[in-house]
């Protein structure tokens, strides 16, 4: 009996790995700090309690259409064309069990066995696992020694006639940098001169800070959505709190739709329908919700900033967005997993290795949390190394 080479080849999510250890020892009574997380503490938006309690109090929770109710895809089409400058028709939508399916059922309805799909460091930890999935080939592009951000000239170098798709997400998850305007024009007239795919994961970009906004791609296309290359993922996981809830989205043309449909039908049909009119009723709700979340997460960002510089060998590039900072602790020490163990051994403090990220000497250390676990958890990095 043996396993399949695919699942021997594949590595395990490093983030979750390491929330299942920061579990177990506060399970265990120790007094651990989690700098590993990846979602917010605040409650759920009023409007997603109160669609799901409306459901429950009624006691029909049945399929609803493989990609998404139609309540949910009106506001999901009302969202994108407020934040994302294009209106998407209900055939542009699949509505999915969180973003990770959503970039899934794009992979595997694009991707032939062998073809190639680019995408920067640092980059979110699942994203050469997810392609490798499609049996595609991920590509990584590295950018220069002290910067988080590449330039289009080094994607294009990487460029072969396997190139599929390119996979970018902005803010980023590890390092809360923001893409520039020039550099999302820039891609968007590649990709459509060359006819690849962009994938724009937006699953953050509306967490950004000092009044800073994520560029949209649809903003620079010549292309109408229907003949439109790029696809924008987003999902209520971040920005409204709902990690839990395990509901994402894709925008895309008509026909990459319907085959992301096709491939999601057989996998695991609609996403659960009370998830799904909790999203609705998070939507609906707005602004008002986010920026709250917004302004905490700014302030959190600031708390990190200020507690980082106290170290005295760390390079911090300021996260701009997201709730993650990723800065460089090489001068300690180069291999980040090391670092990392270390810090949990002695300090009882979770990071994720930069290495998880395609990037080493970083640890990422999050503030979605509390704040005094910030301060405490960096005061304890301090203490151990300086
Ligand atoms: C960059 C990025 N994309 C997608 C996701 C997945 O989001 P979801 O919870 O909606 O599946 C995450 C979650 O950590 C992420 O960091």
């Amino acid at each position: 009996m043996n396993l399949s080479r695919l699942a021997l080849s594949l590595g395990q999510s490093a983030t979750l790995k390491l929330n299942e250890v920061a579990n177990n020892l506060k399970a265990e009574g120790k007094p651990v700090v989690h700098l590993g997380g990846g979602e917010p503490e605040e409650k759920i938006p009023a409007g997603a309690f109160e669609e799901s309690k409306k459901m429950l109090d009624a006691g029909f929770v049945r399929y609803t259409p493989v990609s998404g109710t139609a309540p949910l895809k009106k506001e999901i089409a009302a969202y994108t064309e407020k934040f994302y400058g294009v209106k998407p028709g209900p055939k542009n939508i699949c509505v999915a069990s969180g973003a990770k399916q959503a970039i899934y059922n794009f992979l595997v309805s694009v991707v032939d066995p062998g073809d190639e799909v680019i995408f920067p460091a640092p980059y979110w930890v699942s994203y050469p696992e997810m392609v490798k999935l499609a049996y595609g080939n991920p590509v990584i592009v590295r950018p220069q020694a002290g910067k988080l951000l590449v330039t289009t000239e080094e994607i294009e170098s990487h460029f072969t006639s396997r190139t599929k798709a390119i996979m970018l997400n902005s803010p980023g998850n590890p390092g809360g940098q923001v893409y520039s305007e020039a550099f999302i024009r820039e891609l968007v007239e590649i990709c459509e001169h060359r006819n690849i795919f962009l994938l724009m994961d937006d699953i953050y970009n509306r967490l950004v800070f000092d009044g800073l906004k994520a560029p949209s791609a649809f903003n620079y296309s010549k292309r109408p959505l229907n003949e439109s290359v790029i696809v924008s993922i987003n999902g209520v996981s971040k920005t409204f709190s709902m990690t839990g809830y395990r509901i994402g989205w894709s925008v895309a043309n008509e026909a990459l739709t319907q085959a992301m449909i096709k491939v999601q039908a057989q996998v695991s049909s609609c996403p659960s329908a009370l998830s799904q009119a909790a999203a609705a009723g998070a939507l609906r709700e707005g602004d008002a919700f986010v920026e709250q979340l917004k302004a905490s997460l700014q302030h959190k960002r600031d708390v990190m900033v200020a507690e980082l510089s106290k170290l005295k060998k760390v390079k911090l590039a300021k996260p701009q967005g997201t709730f993650y900072s990723f800065p460089d602790f090489s001068a300690y020490e180069k291999d980040s997993a090391k670092l990392s163990a270390m810090l949990l051994e002695k300090g009882m403090v979770v990071t994720v290795p930069g290495v998880e990220f395609g990037l080493e000497g970083h640890l990422r250390l999050s503030y979605c949390g509390a704040e005094k676990d910030i301060v405490e958890g960096v005061s304890r990095i301090r203490k151990i190394l300086d």
